[in-house]
């Protein structure tokens, strides 16, 4: 039995489609009744918060697929959160014998890292000490973050905002990143590997821009900022100071090309190659009618 932890979201709506399709047995957990409801499948109802839900829930489990929402705006004493909901499911696992997680991180995830790269990096090692077989999925940008214009940074005109840099980004559809997980949760493959995931190939947020505008009245533009620029516009957005400068560092190096190099995992995992920018239009034609 799989549990899909973050059920209803990117990566975790994909995956319980996906594993509805191949016939897995496996359970969803979400945070109410209402949201099990809606997806239709076999769930519990649990918070990362709530060690006593996730026990629970984790009952005959043997493999889990490890998603939270990642970085948020307000730390704990500098902590991000995501950093005790994710030990939390980890331990859990561990208390109730499930032998194998997959866990969803992020490219250049370190201990003392920006943002989530730092957050990821801390709950990267307690995995690996955990003692439970693990694989780590670490994709650089989700095409999900171009879905609405509030998904992405936007200036006042609606032009995507990167640093000025504004090197390629190996953006990758959550749509195959799920596709890894259901792999891999469903067979034997790549235990105990961390495997920076990828799309085909690499774009500038200009050429996003040009994409997203294409076949509409709209023309969306890209301002590629400097990162004292990003970080006083995030500052201007109520982002706290030290957490601006972070981002603001963290778009600086993505521009500098910190996300750019492509690989053949999910091809080599799936067996299919992963979804260019124009698929990921195409298949999500209520945002993109033009595609
Ligand atoms: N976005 C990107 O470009 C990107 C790139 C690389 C890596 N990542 C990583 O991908 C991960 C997912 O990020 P995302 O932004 O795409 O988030 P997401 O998966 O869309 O949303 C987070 C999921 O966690 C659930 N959740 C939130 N708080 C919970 C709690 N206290 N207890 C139980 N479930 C809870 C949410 O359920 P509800 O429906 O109830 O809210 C939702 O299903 C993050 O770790 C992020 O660092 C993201």
């Amino acid at each position: 039995m799989i549990l899909v932890t973050g059920a209803t979201g990117s990566t975790g709506r994909y995956l319980v489609r996906q594993l509805v399709e191949c016939g897995a047995e496996f359970r969803a957990l979400v945070r109410d009744k209402a949201k099990g409801e809606a997806l239709g499948v076999d769930y519990a109802v649990g918070d990362y918060d709530d060690p006593g839900s996730l026990a629970a829930a984790m009952e005959g489990v043997d493999r889990v697929y490890l998603a939270s929402p990642g970085a948020q705006a307000e730390t704990e004493n500098g902590e991000q959160p995501m950093i005790r909901w994710e030990k939390n499911v980890i331990d859990a696992a561990k208390r109730a014998g499930a032998g194998y997680v997959v866990k969803l991180s992020v490219l250049h995830a370190r201990i003392g890292g920006r943002m989530s790269e730092g957050g990821h990096g801390a709950i990267e090692a307690h995995l690996k000490e955990s003692g439970l077989e693990w694989t780590i999925l670490q994709p650089g940008g989700f095409m999900q973050n171009f879905l609405s214009p509030t998904a992405s940074l936007r200036d006042g005109e609606g032009n995507l905002v990167g640093h000025e840099g504004d090197a390629p980004v190996a953006f990758i559809d959550a749509y195959d990143v799920a596709a890894c997980a259901a792999t891999l949760l469903t067979g034997n493959l790549a235990r105990n590997e961390t495997l920076p995931i990828t799309g085909p190939e690499a774009i500038a947020y200009s050429e996003v821009a040009a994409k997203l505008s294409a076949g509409t009245e709209e023309r969306i533009g890209f301002n590629g900022m400097s990162e004292r620029g990003l970080g006083e516009l995030l500052r201007g957005f109520g982002l706290a100071g030290e957490l601006a400068d972070e981002l603001a560092s963290l778009y600086a190096s993505i521009g500098g090309g910190s996300y750019s190099e492509v690989t053949d995992v999910v091809e080599r995992i799936t067996g299919n190659a992963p979804r260019s920018f124009e698929a990921f239009m195409a298949a999500n034609p209520e945002a993109f009618p033009q595609a």
